[in-house]
């Protein structure tokens, strides 16, 4: 099916983000939100993205207006009639997810495809409130939209193949990579990303290192920036809620750090209200440096840095990810290179582990699982590939044949 028209609901960050990756393709797109003072603000983050490009040479005056002209603003079901892709961009609610897919099947065409960027609600689950679950897909981008590669597509129980295939196709027209994923908790990349990026939290509250110190390493390593920082790109709130939905299916080793929840009750959600792990606005909301100790006066060990620490929970969750079958070891390294910016000189985690020696990367779990927890308890697979000699690079075979 070719897509013509296209909607985005909830003019979020993501919305915005989605909206224009989609108007920049050539495509029409009505950007829906509940008031209008919400779609003029996602109008004008639209508009933004625009300007940076004109600021920096790269379109003219005029491109950026043909391109506005292909965005409309709507708070109601107007114009919905000849859509053929909806893309839900709201706050993480699987209630208010269903109701809206259930209330837009009956504006929509009969062909309409009803696609969710949630970070980690369970598809089926969206799809089960539908009339027809067999065109309800996960199509998930990455922040921010504009410049991430990467789009998670992610079918549920119900979802057909023809509908895999169509947004398959729709995203490579975004210019974006498409990687099909097993639906689990999390998907593929916020279930590696997030056991990092926690643990940099948890590195944090422990006084292993400062915030600084910690974004530093781990940029020293080579990704774009550092953990502590992503988490105020991403959001503490929207990290939260992400982090307890990993946490209830995966159990203890995503317990998320507690200075996340003391952060997100401090109405610290990050960049976009001025503060998170790092002020960003003259007026100060309370400061991390007594969240910490508060933390720490209940009773969290000291504990000690490196960078070691950091990466390997997401190199174990890739593997064990792998093991699940949640996607191949390519796309997994494909999908973090083009998600979350991972270095690509390292190839991705899998690369980057065959690299270090599987053997090397199974001790270093081993010691950190004894000094910090079971939360580093290594996959199994891991330890089958180092008994059979699969040993990365230096063997010739690790996840990679060398
Ligand atoms: N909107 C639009 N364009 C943006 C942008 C934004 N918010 N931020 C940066 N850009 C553009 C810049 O204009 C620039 O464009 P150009 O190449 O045409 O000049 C380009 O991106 C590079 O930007 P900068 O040079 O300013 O900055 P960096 O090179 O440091 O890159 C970054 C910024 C792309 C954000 C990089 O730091 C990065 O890749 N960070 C990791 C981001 C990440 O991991 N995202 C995933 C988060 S998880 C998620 O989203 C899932 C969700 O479910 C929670």
């Amino acid at each position: 099916m070719y897509i013509y028209k296209a909607a985005v609901i909830g003019a979020g960050t993501m919305g915005a983000g989605i909206a224009q990756v989609i108007t920049y393709s050539g495509l029409p797109v009505i950007l829906r939100d509940v008031t209008q003072e919400a779609v003029d603000k996602g109008l004008a983050t639209v508009r933004k993205i625009y300007q940076g490009r004109v600021d920096k040479g790269k379109m003219t005056a005029t491109e950026l207006e043909q391109k506005m002209a292909l965005v409309s603003g709507a708070t109601d079901d107007t114009g919905f009639s000849d859509v053929d892709i909806v893309i839900e961009a709201i706050y993480e609610d699987l209630e208010a997810k269903q109701k809206l897919f259930q209330t837009l099947e009956k504006v929509c065409p009969e062909g309409c495809i009803f696609a969710s960027n949630t970070s980690s609600l369970p598809i089926s689950a969206i799809a089960s409130a539908t009339q027809k679950p067999e065109k309800v897909i996960g199509m998930h981008f990455f922040n921010p939209a504009p410049v991430m590669k990467l789009v998670e597509v992610v079918p549920g129980l119900g979802t057909s193949e023809e509908t895999i295939d169509d947004i398959v196709l729709f995203s490579e027209s975004l210019r974006k990579i498409p990687i099909r994923v097993q639906e689990c908790a999390g998907f593929l990349v916020n279930r590696l990303l997030m056991p990092y990026l926690n643990e940099a939290a948890i590195a944090l509250q422990e006084g292993a290192a400062s915030a600084k110190e910690i974004d530093a390493a781990l940029v020293k390593l080579g990704m774009p920036m550092g953990p502590l920082t992503l988490f105020d790109m991403v959001g503490i709130d929207v990290s939260v809620k992400v982090a307890d939905i990993l946490h209830d299916a995966y159990g203890t080793r995503a317990t998320a750090a507690r200075i996340l929840r003391e952060l997100d009750q401090a109405d610290r959600h990050g960049l976009k209200n001025g503060a998170g792990f790092y002020d960003y606005a003259d007026e100060k909301k309370g400061d991390l440096e007594s969240l910490i100790q508060k933390i720490q006066a209940e009773g969290a060990k000291k504990t000690e840095f490196s960078s070691n620490r950091i990466i390997m929970p997401m190199i174990n969750e890739a593997v064990i990810s792998l093991q699940e079958g949640v996607a191949s070891a390519k796309d997994i390294d494909i999908a973090m290179m083009a998600g979350t910016g991972f270095p690509q000189d390292k190839g991705g985690p899998l690369h980057y582990a065959d690299q270090i020696g599987l053997d090397v990367v199974l001790s270093e779990l081993e010691s950190l699982c004894e000094k910090l927890g079971d939360r580093f308890w290594p996959a199994p697979m891991l330890k089958r590939m180092v008994q059979g000699g699969y040993l990365g690079k230096k063997s010739g075979k690790g996840f990679f044949q060398y």
